[in-house]
Formats: structure tokens, sequence, C-alpha cells
């Protein structure tokens, strides 16, 4: 049957046999964050634009293209967060969550918004798993970071990413950066897209992350930013890969690595996979210096990464990193007679076996029974599509005799249990 409504385009429905997949991600990734001490923070789905308009930066594609924004009854305009890291900084100057530590290690799951293009890897809707570390600035914070989202992946079995790291300076040395930049092209500025041609005048090292590939051939003529960071930035990035080496995380230098948000001030970096097609960041990440007080908060810095669930999920499937979930239940009930139109009418058969479902899930074991007429035939194979690991048979004889039929379907192997005992008989099995 053809239904009349379908999903949007960039959206997906997430069906009971992946959300078995995405819980066991989502699991993994929570412990670890857990294991690392960050603690859980959520945020609105929407907020004011001016917010991410400020942060992420008007000459971004995100905020000129990619916004869902609309007004609400109040004239107010609102937009769908496309990132998190905003939404944070300002939970964290509003509720003041400085005032409770000086360093505050913060994590994210969950829906964010980009009305890109849909294709492989890229959604309208998809899911970020993020951190932000807020209130300090040491290298040891960023190369804790990276060796977080290591970790992640590591631990979900892939060792494969490739980590580009890259430093895009401060208010210092960025200034000289751009007009280098501006210089390098300046007999080119016709061979760049009609975005960059912009950009070279407004926000020239917005071009770097301009995935044309006309401007990228343009591009590739511009020294590495590494070359022209100051003595404190230079100083930093060294400080970070010693201890990314001490941690033995293994990168390369990227010279051009200017991300999708203006925010950043030194640090950037992304996991790569090569496998994923164009869409290959799975993780990105980097500091942000100057955004807390510039959005009315102390003058303390911060760094953070987020990662794509859909693309994680993605590159697990084709490496075969996903285990066989089973979501088995633990116990069936049958009966015989199976006759729902009967229950509540006195049917002894349904009723106690109603009854004794509740009682068993009261004990944290998972059962379940079939409500519709079916024979005993049917029921049993409803019990194996849930793939049951017991059957308590219930019927008339059993009733009078005070028991039920305990089945090990893995073994086969039948036995009588006293009604009144099953729960506690099943409670040792579990
Ligand atoms: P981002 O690179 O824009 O960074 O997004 C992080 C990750 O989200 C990407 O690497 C990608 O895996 C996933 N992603 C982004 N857009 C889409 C899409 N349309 N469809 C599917 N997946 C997508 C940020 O959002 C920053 N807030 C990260 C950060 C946190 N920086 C500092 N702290």
């Amino acid at each position: 049957m053809a239904t009349k409504y379908q999903s949007l385009r960039g959206t997906k429905d997430i069906l009971p046999e992946d959300s078995r997949t995405w819980r066991y991600v989502e699991g993994k990734i929570s412990d670890i964050f857990a294991r690392f001490g960050y603690q859980e923070i959520r945020t609105p789905i929407f907020e004011m634009t001016e917010l991410f308009v400020r942060s992420i930066g008007a000459s971004t594609d995100i905020v000129n293209k990619e916004m869902y924004t609309f007004p609400d009854k109040k004239g107010r305009s609102l937009t769908l967060r496309p990132e998190g890291t905003a939404p944070v900084v300002r939970a964290y100057i509003q509720n003041q969550l400085y005032q409770k530590d000086e360093v505050l290690k913060l994590y994210y799951k969950g829906p964010f918004f980009r009305y890109e293009r849909p294709q492989a890897g890229r959604e309208r809707q998809f899911h970020q798993f993020g951190v932000e570390v807020l209130g300090a600035s040491s290298p040891a914070i960023d190369a804790e970071i990276i060796y977080l989202g290591c970790f992640i992946l590591k631990s979900l079995g892939l060792d494969n990413a490739k980590l580009l790291l890259g430093s895009v300076g401060c208010s210092d040395c960025r200034p000289a950066y751009e007009k280098l930049i501006v210089s390098t092209l300046k007999e080119s500025t016709s061979k760049l897209c009609d975005d960059c041609q912009k950009r070279y005048k407004t926000n020239p090292l917005r071009m770097l992350d301009c995935k044309n590939e006309d401007c990228k051939k343009q591009l590739k003529k511009i020294p590495s930013f590494a070359g022209s960071l100051c003595d404190d930035c230079k100083k930093y990035l060294n400080e970070t890969e010693e201890l990314l080496k001490l941690l033995e995380v293994s990168y390369t230098i990227s010279p051009h690595l200017v991300r999708g948000l203006d925010y950043y001030t030194r640090t950037t970096f992304e996991f790569v996979y090569s496998g994923l097609g164009a869409q290959s960041t799975v993780i990105g990440g980097g500091r942000y210096n100057n955004l807390i007080k510039e959005f009315g908060g102390p003058s303390v810095s911060a760094c953070g990464f987020a990662g794509g669930m859909e693309r994680l999920i993605s590159v697990l499937k084709n490496e075969g990193k996903i285990p066989s979930l089973s979501d088995g239940l633990d116990v069936f009930i049958a009966q015989i007679p199976a006759n729902t139109e009967t229950a509540g009418k006195g049917d002894e058969c349904f009723k106690t076996a109603f009854k004794l479902l509740q009682e068993i899930r009261c004990f944290k074991i998972s059962a379940d029974m079939d409500y519709r007429n079916g024979s005993l035939k049917s029921q049993f194979r409803k019990a194996n599509k849930l793939k049951a690991s017991y059957v308590i048979v219930i019927g008339e004889d059993e009733i009078k005799k005070g028991i039920v039929k305990l089945k090990d379907m893995k073994t086969g192997n039948e036995e009588n249990i006293k009604l009144d005992e099953a729960t506690s008989k099943l409670k040792e099995k579990f």
C-alpha cells in the first residue's frame, strides 16, 4: 500500500532494525563520554536566529544557505539548530555554569538541521554527538578532545580514520594570513566561483573551505597557515602535537583546515574516512577562544567537536563493524485455546496468561504474548520471530493442575512448573 504522505527530502525514518544499531552506537559513545568525565546537556531544538548568525558567521554556507529559519507568531526570527556549539555557549552563559566549575566538560547528542542538497552522508535532519570543554585554554584539552574522538572510533572497531590537524591562528596573526590569501589570488579572482569572489572581498579565509573544483585548483597556490602563525599560536600547535605524539595519535597537518564555521581560533581538526565519498568527515571540531566573551560571557576559551551519527553508522556498516544485535525476548506466553474474544469474560486461560505476563515484566524480564486468536503453532511462530528464549504454555488442563509448561527454545527441553512458582523460576534464569 502506498502512503499518501512521504517523509521530507533529506529526512529518514529510523526503523526498528536500524534503531537497534543506533542504540548500540549511542550507548557506546555515551559510556565513553562519561568515562572521560563529561556531563550531558540538552538544549532546545530551536533558538533565536541571531545566535547562529553571530557565532557561525554571516558569510558561511550554513548561515547563508542552509538554515531552517522561520518567524514565530510574534514575528521573531527563529532557527532550527544547525549545530550544537552556539546553543551550548548560550546555555553556559545564561545559566552561569561558569560559576559552578572553572572547567566544564559537556556532551550532547540529538537532531540538527541544515537545508543542504541531500546525498549519501548529507541529510537535512541529521544527528550529532558532540563535546564542548568550556573555561580553559591548554593544549592538553585540545589533545584530549582529539584523543577522545580517536578513542570513540577505535572503540567501535574503526582504526583507519585519517586525522587532519590545522591551526587558524588568532586575531593577531589571522589578518596577515588573510592579506597573504588576497595577494596570492589577486591575478586569479576571475577563475573563482561567484561565492568565492564575494568571500575574496568579505572573508578571504572562508574560501579555503570551498568545495568547487576550479576554486580548489586556485586555492592550492595559497601557502599553509602554519607559516603565518604568531609565536604563541605556533607554540600552542607544537605543544598540542607533542601531546598527541605522547598519546600515540597519528595525524597529518592540513595546510588549509578552516572548516565551515567562523568561530574557530587556533586548533582545527577532522577525522575523515576515504570510503565515504564526498561527505568524508565523520568528526570535526576545534578551539573557539572568543565566542563566549563575544556572547557576553566571561573571558574564557573553549574547545570541542561534533560527529555525525549517520556518517559514523554508514562507515561502521561498510566496514562490517556492527555486531549482531539481537533484541530477543526473554519469555513468550502461549495459551490454549487462544481466544481473545473471550478475554475479560471469564476465559481462565487468557486471564492467567495475561496476569502472569505482567508479573514477569515486573522482574525486568522481557515478556510478551499474542493477542490474536491464533493456533498454538502460530503462537510458537511468533515466539520464534521475537527470538524468545523461553515459551510458557498455559492450557486448560494445566490450569486445573496449577502448572504451566516451560520450554527452553534453545535446547527444546520442556518441564512442568507450578504456576505460582513460574516467576521465581524465571528469575533464576535471567
Ligand atoms: P560540523 O563539521 O559542521 O561541525 O559538523 C560536525 C559533523 O556533523 C560533521 O563532521 C558530519 O559528520 C556531521 N554533519 C554535518 N552536516 C551534516 C549533514 N547535513 N548530514 C549529515 N551529517 C552532517 C559542527 O557542527 C561544530 N559545532 C563542531 C564543533 C563542536 N566544533 C567545536 N565544537
